[in-house]
C-alpha cells in the first residue's frame, strides 16, 4: 500500500522470484537455481577484468565453481521443462529454446575449460585488461575458449533484443512497481492524462 512496501515486494521479487514461487514450484527451483548460480559464476569471472581483484571476488571462486555446475544442472532442468510438460511444450518459440541452448553450452564450455581442456587464464586475463585499457594483446587460441567466447558475444549481442531483456524489464512491471492504492488514488497514463485535457 505504500512506497516502503513497494521497494519490498520489488526485493522479494528480484531476490527470491516471489510470484513464480506461488505459480510453480518445479520452474522456481530449476529458475531461481540457474539465475544464483549465474550470478554467482558472473561474480566469479570478475577476476578476468581487474587487478588488483577485490577480496569479495578473490573469496567467491570456489563457490563460483559449484555455481557452474548448479547453472548447468539447472538449465538442463528448464530445457526438460520446455519438452516434457505438454502445455510448456506448446506455447515454447524457438528463441526460448535458443536461450537456454546457448546459455547451456557458454556453460558446458566453460566446465570444459575448468577441467577438461584447460586454457592459458593468464593470458585471458592479460587480452581482457587488454582489450579494456586500449593495449591489444594476444589472445589464447584454444578452440573451447575461442568457442565459450564467441557464444558470449552472441549473448550480449541479443540480449536487449530478445525476452532476455526481462532482466531490466521486471523494474518497469506496474503490477509489481505500483503502490496498491487503486481506492485513494486514480492511476492515470501520462498519455490518457493528455487525452482528458482536450478541448
Ligand atoms: C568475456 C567474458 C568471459 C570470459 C573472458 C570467460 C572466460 C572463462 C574462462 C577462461 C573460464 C575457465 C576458468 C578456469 O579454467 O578456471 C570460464 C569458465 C566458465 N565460464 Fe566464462 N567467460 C566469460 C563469460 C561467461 C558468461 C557470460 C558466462 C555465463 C553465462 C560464463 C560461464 C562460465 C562457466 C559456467 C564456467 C565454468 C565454471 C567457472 O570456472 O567459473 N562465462 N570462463
Ligand atoms: C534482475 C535480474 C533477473 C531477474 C529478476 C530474472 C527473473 C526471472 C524470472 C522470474 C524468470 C521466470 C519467468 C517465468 O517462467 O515465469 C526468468 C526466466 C529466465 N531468465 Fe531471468 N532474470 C534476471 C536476469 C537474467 C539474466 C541476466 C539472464 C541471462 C543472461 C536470464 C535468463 C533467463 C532465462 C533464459 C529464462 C527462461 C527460462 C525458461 O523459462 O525456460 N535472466 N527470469
Amino acid at each position: 500500500m505504500t512506497t516502503t512496501g513497494v521497494g519490498w515486494r520489488m526485493t522479494r521479487e528480484v531476490v527470491f522470484f516471489e510470484s513464480l514461487f506461488r505459480s510453480s514450484k518445479w520452474t522456481w527451483i530449476f529458475g531461481w537455481t540457474f539465475h544464483a548460480a549465474l550470478l554467482l559464476v558472473v561474480l566469479r569471472h570478475l577476476r578476468y577484468f581487474q587487478e588488483p581483484v577485490w577480496l569479495p571476488v578473490a573469496l567467491i571462486q570456489p563457490f563460483g565453481t559449484y555455481a557452474g555446475f548448479a547453472m548447468v544442472i539447472a538449465l538442463g532442468g528448464l530445457w526438460g521443462r520446455r519438452w516434457l510438460v505438454d502445455r510448456v511444450r506448446y506455447i515454447s518459440t524457438p528463441s526460448d529454446h535458443l536461450m537456454l541452448v546457448l546459455l547451456l553450452a557458454i556453460g558446458v564450455t566453460g566446465l570444459g575449460m575448468r577441467f577438461v581442456a584447460h586454457t592459458d587464464i593468464i593470458g585471458v586475463k592479460l587480452f581482457m585488461l587488454g582489450l579494456m585499457r586500449f593495449d591489444w594483446q594476444p589472445l589464447p587460441a584454444d578452440p573451447v575458449l575461442l568457442v565459450h567466447l564467441s557464444l558470449v558475444a552472441f549473448l550480449m549481442i541479443i540480449f536487449p533484443i530478445s525476452k532476455l531483456l526481462h532482466a531490466p524489464g521486471l523494474l518497469f512491471s506496474p503490477t509489481r512497481n505500483q503502490t496498491d492504492n487503486a481506492r485513494e488514488v486514480r492511476h492515470v497514463s501520462a498519455w490518457a492524462a493528455a487525452l482528458d485535457k482536450r478541448p
